[in-house]
């Protein structure tokens, strides 16, 4: 009785963690909702060229999808971010990973994909990412990614994909 005591005196008395990156930044990660959609759909247009942006159908049909896990960063109520991504025949796969310009270089994008990969826990990771994108390269890489093969003219002529795979 007294040991069980001392613990949970112990345990009252350690000081709280110190807060993790995001939440220095006021940034919460969490799963998107409806209201939000049309601030990511903004988002998306803001993040990349028109052909690559997800327009708000895709990104409803997304959030209606069971086997698609789609997360934002958000700092009150703007969106900062947004990673999508679904389970396929025994694996995950990263589809869509997106920071606004304003907030880029702060862990936003890399939080996001390891709070992504964590709600996709079945097999291994794959994504698709465009060979002149060195940037998001660069980040998949820091985050265990490995490069696993080329697809010429994958988003558009002369823009090549790469391929990138985490094994878990
Ligand atoms: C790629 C993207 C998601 C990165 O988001 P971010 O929040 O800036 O990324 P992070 O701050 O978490 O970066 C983590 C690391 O990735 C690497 N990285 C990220 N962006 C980089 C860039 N533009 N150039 C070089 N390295 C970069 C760095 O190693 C960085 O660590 P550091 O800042 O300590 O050097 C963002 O630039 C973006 O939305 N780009 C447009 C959309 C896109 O290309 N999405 C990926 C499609 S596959």
């Amino acid at each position: 009785m007294n040991a069980d005591r001392d613990i949970r005196k112990r345990a009252a008395e350690s000081p709280p963690a110190p807060p993790s990156p995001m939440e220095r930044l006021g940034i919460e990660i969490g799963p998107v909702a409806w209201g939000e959609l049309a601030a990511v759909a903004r988002l998306q247009r803001r993040a990349f060229r028109s052909s690559l942006a997800y327009r708000l159908p895709t990104l409803a049909l997304l959030r209606l999808w069971p086997r698609a896990r789609f997360l934002v960063a958000r700092r009150g109520s703007r969106i900062l971010g947004c990673a999508i991504g679904d389970q396929h025949d025994g694996n995950s796969r990263i589809v869509n990973l997106a920071v606004d310009p304003d907030a880029r270089r702060l862990g936003i994008g890399s939080t996001l994909l390891a709070a992504l990969e964590a709600a996709l826990p079945t097999g291994d990771l794959s994504l698709m990412v465009e060979a002149d994108n060195p940037g998001a390269q660069a980040l998949y890489r820091g985050a265990g990614y490995v490069s696993t093969g080329q697809s010429a003219n994958y988003y558009g002529p002369g823009r090549h994909g790469i391929w990138m795979r985490k094994r878990r």
